[in-house]
């Protein structure tokens, strides 16, 4: 029997994205637990990951699951010029839950009004990365204590960056301030921008990027810019290097101010930020683990309480 479907962050209100981020911190007690003992789980990516497919699958297994899959569509009979479709309807007949990546804006939810089974969305194109966006919601969490009236700064590539495009959407809920600090190049399109109008979300929008603008952040989200996604590579080599985040620009940074990276990164944080007790980005792709191990939970219809109430650990 088909469960929820994990397409969209936007489809989540507040309270089913506390109630995940409960069961994520469950998850970070006691990661090994056989809730999923007897599934099977397949991981599709059509395009190239580390974290999004291993932490997958690392759930996966932690759950008691196997794992099917490919890494490399070239590998499969894609190759042979077989359609998503019929690839979907292929993993349903012998996955219980498909996670899959794709090149192509809006295939997760194609993927999920044709298949008799749950589709999760590990990255659509430019467009969504709703898996990531719970565990950044989880990271921001477990670091600030609460998800409500925080200061988020925006940093980077916000034109193709998926992952802070579904931060927007997530964080709706929890009245905060962004600060979008981009090139004219890669600044954030305007359909997100009209969509924190329409949703009450306040914004400002910088091209500088120094110490003083971002004193006031509470979380400072850094992106890589993203060479895959330009058709002009002429373009990508000018603004390549435009912000790179240094150790020095962190002494009037808040306490609390942590800093957080979808990754990989490539030169937009030095490496001397990573001892800096700011720096976040290891531990917020370990969060995706817990995360991920909540979203297997949602799709397949295992609550909370099943979770608090296992006996399997
Ligand atoms: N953050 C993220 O999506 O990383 P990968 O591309 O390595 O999966």
């Amino acid at each position: 029997m088909k469960r929820h479907d994990f397409v969209t962050i936007a489809d989540l209100d507040k309270n089913a994205l506390l109630y995940l981020i409960r069961m994520a911190q469950e998850f970070e007690k006691h990661p090994d637990r056989e809730l999923l003992k007897g599934k099977v789980v397949a991981t599709l990516f059509y395009e190239p990951s580390t974290r999004t497919r291993l932490s997958f699958e690392t759930a996966a297994n932690r759950l008691g699951a196997k794992v099917i899959g490919f890494s490399d569509a070239k590998a499969s009979s894609v190759s042979k010029g077989e359609t998503l479709k019929d690839t979907i309807l292929m993993v349903s007949n012998y996955a219980d839950v498909i996670a899959m990546r794709h090149y192509i804006e809006g295939a997760a939810q194609y993927a999920s009004e044709i298949a008799p089974v749950p589709i999760i969305n590990a990255g659509d194109g430019a467009h969504m990365h709703p898996s990531q966006c719970l565990l950044d919601l989880y990271s921001i969490y477990q670091t600030q204590g609460t998800l409500e009236n925080l200061n988020i700064y925006l940093v980077g590539d916000l034109k193709y960056g998926r992952t802070v495009h579904s931060l927007i959407m997530a964080m709706r809920h929890f009245n905060p301030t962004f600060h979008f600090i981009a090139p004219e190049e890669l600044a954030m399109p305007q359909e997100y921008k009209l969509y924190c109008e329409e949703h009450g979300i306040r914004f400002e929008e910088h091209t500088e990027f120094n110490d003083k603008v971002i004193a006031d952040a509470d979380i400072l989200y850094m992106t890589r810019v993203q060479k895959e996604r330009f058709s002009d590579l002429m373009e990508y080599e000018r603004v390549k290097n435009v912000y790179i985040l240094r150790n020095k620009m962190l002494s009037l940074a808040k306490s609390n101010m942590k800093i957080l990276h979808p990754l990989p990164r490539v030169n937009e944080i030095a490496y001397d930020v990573d001892d800096n007790p700011h720096a976040y980005y290891i531990q917020q792709a370990r969060n995706g683990l817990y995360a991920r191990e909540a979203i297997f939970c949602h799709c397949l219809g295992i609550t909370l309480d099943d979770i608090t109430n296992d006996k399997t650990i």
